[in-house]
């Protein structure tokens, strides 16, 4: 036998071993136990202090209420990661309200260690489904953690971003992520977004079908992250409005936001999103230096320009941007464009679309998770413009 033939075997047999090991570890709201299915944890922590690769820990229905936010600093490996879910898809909430930075007062800092309902940092290999995080200081706030698959989560009325990776982070998937209504009192709109990947670097990472509505200061965030995020069928709406009457506003509007001046270099690709009804602008490079890619998204009756590119050496083609205030678009030379709807001289209108009407968009979404499709800024003309929740593009 090679080495390398052993070597391989070797490392199927330590994730068979550890697969046989691997524990269902439950926990209930009303738990006192020591983990079983008919004893269980009281204490998420308390499972996932118990938890090995491989392990699934069960939340069974119920809200939970924590004192102190949920760590997670430990790692599954590739082939036996750990899972943090919902019992057979039962409604589990866990708020946030009792902790630590709910919120501080104006101007004050949120320390690191307390960020987040759940505070992942340096935790790799974790599964997270269907779980509703709500009134926490941040939502899902994981640092330095990657290869991470999140599902079905929902952050909302949270006292910063509903969802925030941050640091180094590579080949984490956000998909079917609902997050609204988040906010920061604490500075007054300056920084809850639905959806953050921040201030850090690393490849491969992605949100997919995911919702980002009524947040305080953006739908989407990718401030001084240095590397390419894939964002596909996210739909950011209602984002950078007062809805909570702060008496000096800083919530900035955009439905994505990628970059800023000073970001290093990052080539994003944005397909098939909708950026409606936002405050400001639908999609803005902010200054990010990099070549980002554009394909099939819709800015449609944002307060601002649907498209505005004032840094970015970005390719767009086949978007619409309809019903904005001032310019449709804002592009400096240096970008390519073919094929969008500023490219051709068609006017467009709300009869241009088979449906204004998003309440399916907003709507539930299927058992299967996604979001139900719909006619909504469908082009009548029935061309292969814009997005649309009919088709994955
Ligand atoms: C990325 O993470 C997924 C888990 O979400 C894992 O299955 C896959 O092997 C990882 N890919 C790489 C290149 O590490
Ligand atoms: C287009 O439709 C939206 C949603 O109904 C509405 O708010 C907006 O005022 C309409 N714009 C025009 C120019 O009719």
């Amino acid at each position: 036998m090679s080495g390398r033939t052993s070597l391989v075997l070797i490392t199927a047999l330590t994730a068979l071993i550890q697969r046989a090991h691997a524990a269902s570890i439950y926990v209930s709201p009303t738990g006192a136990g020591s983990g079983t299915v008919d004893s269980p944890y009281g204490s998420i922590q308390t499972a996932v202090n118990a938890a090995k690769a491989g392990d699934v820990i069960y939340l069974r229905a119920g809200t939970y209420s924590p004192t102190t936010n949920i760590k997670i600093t430990k790692s599954g490996t590739v082939t036996s990661p750990i899972t943090l879910r919902s019992y057979n898809d039962e409604k589990v909430i866990i708020n946030g309200e009792s902790l630590p930075g709910t919120p501080y007062g104006l101007d004050e800092s949120l320390p690191n260690d307390e960020r987040g309902i759940l505070h992942i940092e340096g935790g790799n290999y974790w599964y997270f489904y269907n779980l509703e995080l709500i009134n926490g200081p941040y939502g899902v706030y994981a640092r330095d953690s990657s290869h991470n698959y999140y599902e079905r989560l929902s952050t909302h009325d949270n006292y910063e971003s509903g969802f925030q990776l941050q640091g180094t982070a590579s080949n984490n998937t956000v998909i079917y992520l609902d997050s609204y209504m988040n906010r920061d009192p604490r500075k007054n709109g300056e920084s809850a977004d639905g959806f953050a990947c921040k201030e850090g670097s690393g490849t491969g990472n992605s949100i997919r079908n995911s919702r980002l509505w009524n947040n305080v200061d953006d739908g989407l965030d990718l401030y001084l992250f240095g590397s390419p995020v894939t964002i596909e069928e996210v739909y950011a709406w209602g984002n950078g409005f007062n809805r909570w009457g702060f008496s000096s506003f800083n919530g900035d509007g955009n439905g994505f936001k990628l970059g800023i001046t000073d970001n290093p270099p990052a080539n994003h690709i944005i397909r098939n999103s909708m950026a409606f009804a936002n405050a400001k602008k639908g999609f803005i490079d902010n200054g990010n230096p990099g070549s980002l890619t554009f394909e099939r998204n819709t800015a449609w009756n944002n307060g601002d320009n649907g498209f505005n590119m004032r840094s970015s050496k970005s390719t767009l083609k086949s978007n619409i941007a309809a019903l904005n205030i001032n310019a449709q678009v804002s592009l400096i030379s240096g970008t390519t464009s073919s094929g969008n709807s500023w490219d051709s001289s068609t006017t467009w209108s709300n009869s241009s679309f088979l449906s204004v009407d998003y309440s399916t968009l907003a709507g539930a979404r299927g058992s299967d998770g996604k979001i139900k499709a719909s006619n909504f800024l469908v082009p009548t003309s029935g061309a292969a413009i814009g997005a649309t929740t009919q088709a994955k593009i």
